[in-house]
């Protein structure tokens, strides 16, 4: 067994806090936990293919990642001025070769102290814009982000709004009524988003499957996964052409991966592994380099490997 290299660290009382309350959500030592978390940061850092001067890694995990982090970073945990947000940029983002994202504040959970993702997936003819949130209509940000979309949307030979849960309705039914008198356009997703379409746009519904199957949406260009016991109103996303899947709520961007977000109150660790986690797993068996996530930072690598992490760890709080 190799040697434990001894070494001093002075900590910020209130971030030690933190990790000893973070060890003890998972039965660890606060030493282990913080081997644990380097562990996993240096494990991620190979993952994208960050070099010894770091620019790599961030060019890997796209500024739209970044910028999700950013403001926390600058905010360090106080609540973000709408001048903390307003420094971000909203333009369209490339992760991957036709895969784009951009963020914008979250509208609805915790008011503008949260960047949350939009994606915008190129799927052979289709643009499928995935739980799209544009800026309010007085930020700088939404109309060269409209722009963006609009040459997309130049270039595409219909439109798919798909939404992952009636939660992330979000603009689709502005951008419905922006594009759908110049190309064919449609909105999927659960029932449930249904009731956030105010003016009357026509929704699409997602077949139910059986837990852990799939239906083909959006002409073939996706396929929504039905998951959860009981089933879920969320629908996670596969795109087969691009090695995508896309997560609403269910799975978020966390500890350097992706984790399932603990909204259940009285569900623990073993729910997530033994009950949650199997509706996942035929999911978990494509084909998929990206797990893209609209809270928290994606996976841009080695995704399968990500998601079947995410199946055997414990969920996370995510806010
Ligand atoms: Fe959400």
């Amino acid at each position: 067994m190799a040697v434990c290299k001894h070494y001093l660290l002075r900590i910020d009382p209130s971030l030690w806090a933190e990790i000893e309350k973070w060890a003890a959500d998972e039965l660890r030592s606060v030493i282990a936990q913080v081997e644990h978390i380097l562990r996993d940061a240096v494990r991620r850092r190979g993952r994208s293919g960050r070099s010894a001067d770091g620019d790599r890694g961030d060019q890997a995990a796209g500024r739209c990642a970044g910028r999700i982090c950013a403001v926390r970073r600058r905010t360090s945990g106080r609540t973000p001025t709408e001048q903390d947000i307003g420094a971000e940029e909203a333009e369209m983002e490339e992760l991957a070769p036709g895969i784009h994202c951009w963020t914008a504040p979250h509208p609805e959970w915790r008011p503008k102290t949260e960047e949350v993702v939009s994606y915008a997936l190129v799927a052979g003819e289709a643009l499928a814009l995935v739980d799209p949130l544009l800026p309010a209509e007085d930020d700088a940000r939404r109309a060269p982000l409209l722009a963006d979309i609009d040459g997309m949307v130049g270039e595409a030979g219909r439109l798919e709004l798909l939404v992952t849960n009636p939660y992330h309705t979000r603009s689709a039914e502005t951008l419905y009524e922006r594009y759908s008198r110049t190309l064919p356009t449609l909105i999927w997703g659960h029932p449930g988003v249904k009731k956030r379409l105010t003016r009357l746009a026509p929704l699409e519904v997602v077949p139910q499957s059986a837990a852990g199957e799939a239906a083909v949406i959006a002409d073939g260009a996706a396929m929504a996964y039905t998951v959860g016991k009981p089933r879920r109103s969320e629908y996670p996303l596969y795109f087969p052409g691009l090695r995508a899947v896309v997560f609403g709520d269910a799975v978020v961007g966390a500890e350097g991966g992706v984790r399932f977000w603990n909204q259940s109150s009285g569900t623990g660790a073993a729910w997530y592994r033994d009950v949650f986690a199997p509706t996942l797993g035929g999911l978990a068996a494509q084909d998929i380099e990206y797990v893209l996530t609209t809270h928290g930072p994606p996976v841009l690598a080695d995704g399968r490997q990500a998601l079947e992490e995410c199946l055997a760890a414990p969920p996370v709080e995510m806010y």
